[in-house]
C-alpha cells in the first residue's frame, strides 16, 4: 500500500480547447494491425471518487486518460484531493476534504459527479452536488441513489441546481434496488463501507465495472461479500486505507473495435481485452456470420465474410450493452437484410440514426426501435454528434463510407475513447483531428 505524500494540489484541466474540435475520415481504407485496450472509463470514474472515502492515498493503474476521466480528477481537487496524474495513472488523496461543494460547470460535463455523493456523505457527513449531467441520451433518474443515501439516514433536499445532503454517521440498511442501476450500486457500495452496521443490497447491477470498484474497495480495507452477485453484504468500518489498483480494460472500447474488425477488407487483433465481459456482443457477431478468434486476452477478427442480420435487445449486464449499441447499429447497415434493435435502458438514445442516414443508411426509429436495412452504400457527409457512443458510430460509419466523412462536436468521443484517431491511424485509417 503507497504512503500517503504530500502532492500538489489537483489542477483544474482547461477543457475549451476541446470543444470545436472536429474530425475528418476518408473511408474505405482497411484497418489491419494490433490495437491495445485501455483501462475502462466506467470502472476509473466510480474509483476516483471512492478516494473521498480516506485519507490516504490511492494509486490507480491502466487509467485511461480520457476527458470524463480528468474532469472526475478535477472535481476531486475542487473539493481537496492532492494527487498527480502520470502515464496513464492517477495518485490522488483527499487527506481533509477542503469544501464539500462540486460546482455545476463539473457536474454538467460529467454525469459521474453522482458518485460523490455517497463518499462525501459517508466520511464527511455533508455534500453539496449539482444535479448530474452527462450524455443527453433520454431520462436518467438518480431517485434510487437517494432513496437509498435518506434510507441511510441522510437528509437530501435541492437547493436551486443542487442536491445537499446532510448525515450523522450513516447507518446499515437493508434496500433492494426497484430496477437495476450501475452508478447507483456504486453510489450505496461505496457509502456502506464507512456506514454503522451491516447493509444488503439486493437486485444490484452486475456489471465488471461494479465488481472493479468492490475489488478496489476491498484492497482499501471495506468488507464485502457476494461481489459479482445481485445481493451485496457490506459491513461498516470506521475507517478505509489506502491502495494500488489495476482498473479492468474497456470492454465497450475493445466491443467498438471488434466491430469494425467485422467491416469488409478488416483484419484486426484486439488485445488487452477481458472476453469474459463481452460474452453478449461475441455471440450477437458470430450469429451474424462473423470470423472471430478468442484467446485468453485478445479476440482476432477478420472482416470480409458476408454478414447475416440481428435481432438484438439492450438490458443490463450480462445482456447486450447499451453502450454498444449506436456502434453495433452501424455495422448492422452492412448486414445481408433486415435487422432490429431495441434500447430498453435508455428511452432517447438514437441520435446516431439520422447522422447515419446522412451517410446513406437507411434506419427507421419505431418506438424503442430502430430498424436498419442492410446492405447500405454509405457516402461520406458533414455531421454533427451529440454523445459519446453515437460519436464512436458516426466513426465507424465514417471508415466504411467513400469519401470524406467530416464530424464536427467530437469532443464527445474524447470523453470516453482513449486517443481513439491515433488508434485507428495506426491500423491503417487515414483520420485526422481538425481543432475548429
Ligand atoms: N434509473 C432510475 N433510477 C435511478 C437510477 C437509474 O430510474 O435512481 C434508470 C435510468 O433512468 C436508466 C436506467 O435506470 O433508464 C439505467 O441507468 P443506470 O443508473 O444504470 O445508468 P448510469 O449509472 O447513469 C452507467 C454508465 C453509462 C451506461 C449505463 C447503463 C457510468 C459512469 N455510466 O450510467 O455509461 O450507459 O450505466 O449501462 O458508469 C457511457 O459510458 O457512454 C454511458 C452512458
Amino acid at each position: 500500500m503507497p504512503a500517503a505524500r504530500a502532492v500538489e494540489p489537483v489542477a483544474r484541466p482547461n477543457f475549451h480547447h476541446m470543444q470545436n474540435i472536429t474530425i475528418s475520415i476518408r473511408g474505405g481504407k482497411p484497418l489491419r494491425g494490433n490495437v491495445a485496450i485501455s483501462g475502462a472509463k466506467n470502472a476509473t470514474l466510480p474509483e476516483l471518487a471512492a478516494v473521498c472515502l480516506s485519507a490516504e492515498t490511492i494509486e490507480f493503474l491502466n487509467v485511461p486518460l480520457v476527458e470524463d476521466v480528468k474532469v472526475m480528477h478535477a472535481a476531486l481537487g475542487e473539493i481537496g484531493a492532492q494527487g498527480e496524474i502520470g502515464d496513464n495513472s492517477i495518485r490522488v488523496a483527499m487527506p481533509v476534504l477542503r469544501s464539500p461543494l462540486v460546482s455545476l460547470q463539473t457536474a454538467r460535463t460529467t454525469r459521474a459527479s453522482v458518485l460523490l455523493l455517497g463518499p462525501l456523505l459517508a466520511r464527511h457527513g455533508y455534500a453539496k452536488v449539482s444535479f448530474p449531467g452527462g450524455c443527453p441520451i433520454g431520462e436518467r433518474k438518480i431517485n434510487f441513489h437517494l432513496q437509498g443515501l435518506e434510507r441511510m439516514g441522510a437528509e437530501i433536499h435541492a437547493e436551486d441546481e443542487y442536491i445537499v445532503a446532510r448525515c450523522r454517521r450513516l447507518k446499515g440498511i437493508e434496500y433492494d434496488f426497484p430496477g437495476k442501476t450501475v452508478t447507483g450500486t456504486e453510489n450505496l457500495l461505496m457509502a456502506a463501507t464507512l456506514a454503522e452496521g451491516t447493509t444488503v443490497l439486493g437486485n444490484c447491477a452486475l456489471e465488471p465495472e461494479v465488481t472493479d470498484l468492490i475489488d478496489l474497495l476491498k484492497e482499501m480495507g471495506a468488507d464485502i461479500s457476494g461481489s459479482g452477485s445481485e445481493t451485496i453484504v457490506v459491513r461498516g468500518q470506521t475507517g478505509l486505507h489506502g491502495a494500488s489498483h489495476r482498473v479492468i480494460p474497456d470492454r465497450i472500447e475493445a466491443g467498438t473495435y471488434l466491430i469494425a474488425g467485422c467491416f469488409a477488407g478488416n483484419d484486426i487483433h484486439v488485445l488487452g481485452v477481458e472476453p469474459e465481459h463481452l460474452g453478449s456482443l461475441l455471440e450477437i457477431l458470430r450469429g451474424m456470420g462473423a470470423d472471430i478468434t478468442v484467446s485468453a486476452r485478445e479476440f482476432h477478427i477478420k472482416g470480409g465474410k458476408s454478414l447475416a442480420p440481428a435481432e438484438v435487445t439492450t438490458s443490463p449486464y450480462p445482456g447486450f450493452p447499451t453502450d454498444l449499441q449506436a456502434q453495433l447499429t452501424t455495422l448492422l447497415t452492412q448486414a445481408s437484410g433486415v435487422s432490429r434493435v431495441r434500447e430498453t435502458i435508455f428511452n432517447d438514445r438514437f441520435h446516431h440514426a439520422g447522422e447515419l442516414n446522412r451517410l446513406g443508411a437507411e434506419i427507421k426509429i419505431e418506438g424503442d426501435t430502430a430498424v436498419i436495412k442492410g446492405q447500405a452504400r454509405l457516402r461520406g457527409a458533414a455531421l454533427k454528434t451529440t454523445d459519446l457512443r453515437a460519436s464512436a458510430a458516426l466513426v465507424l460509419g465514417g471508415l466504411i463510407a467513400e469519401g470524406k466523412t467530416i464530424i464536427q462536436n467530437s469532443y464527445q468521443l474524447f470523453r470516453g475513447y482513449e486517443n481513439m484517431p491515433d488508434k485507428l491511424q495506426k491500423l491503417g485509417a487515414d483520420i485526422k483531428i481538425i481543432q475548429g
